[in-house]
């Protein structure tokens, strides 16, 4: 699966406008700032080496739909909708540093040695500063936005989501990694290792079969 330069131009442009509709000026200064800075890469990185999203616009398209689905929630409950488009844009942002990606993708030295959480919270706390009188406190969330993203110490978070908008990105992420491989599983026509019929072949990551609805 790869994201065409069309369908990248047209998920640039949504993040862009979701960008331009933040009320918060700090947010949307950093916001741009890093987008801006990052822009050759973040177009056209893959969101991981294997598990989602492992193709050319990945991250991108990743980015996009935490937005989407996190900003719903986010509404729903009250939360701050801002600050769930930022943990959206900003909670991978590390991977621009983890990963290279040229034909192929793999694990960079800093990547193996540091990883994207903390090499996000650098990229975050690099870009507040660099805007004279960013408020301390909106910094402090949005670097525990990036750093409880994974929403469990065993799975690689150095603290667990303590806020609305942090439990609402660590789900919605999650949410969004898995719903890939669901769909990417059902789809998987004529690979041998599918299955065949209304039952896919045994997923290893997901635990199970998956249910093929309308399929004799
Ligand atoms: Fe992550
Ligand atoms: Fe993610």
């Amino acid at each position: 699966m790869t994201a065409g330069s069309r369908a990248v131009d047209e998920m640039w442009e949504q993040l862009q406008a979701r960008i331009r509709a933040v009320a918060n000026p700090w947010l949307r200064r950093l916001l741009e700032s890093v987008v801006m800075e990052n822009a050759e890469r973040l177009r056209k990185w893959p969101a991981a080496l294997t598990v989602h999203h492992a193709y050319a616009g990945g991250l991108l398209e990743h980015i996009l739909k935490v937005a989407e689905v996190g900003q719903a929630v986010a509404v729903a409950y009250a939360a701050d909708p801002d600050l769930v488009l930022a943990g959206a844009v900003l909670h991978d942002i590390g991977k621009l540093e983890e990963l290279h990606h040229d034909d192929v993708t793999t694990y960079t030295r800093e990547g193996n040695l540091i990883g994207h959480i903390t090499l996000g919270v650098m990229i975050v706390r690099q870009a507040a500063s660099a805007i004279p009188s960013f408020p301390s406190e909106l910094r402090a969330h949005l670097e525990h936005l990036v750093v409880s993203h994974h929403g469990d110490r065993k799975l690689g978070s150095p603290v667990e989501p303590m806020t609305t908008e942090a439990f609402i990105l660590s789900a919605v992420d999650d949410l969004d990694a898995t719903l890939f491989q669901v769909q990417q599983h059902l789809t998987q026509d004529g690979d041998p290792d599918a299955g065949e019929g209304e039952f896919t072949a045994y997923h290893p990551r997901l635990r199970r079969v998956l249910f093929r609805r309308g399929v004799r």
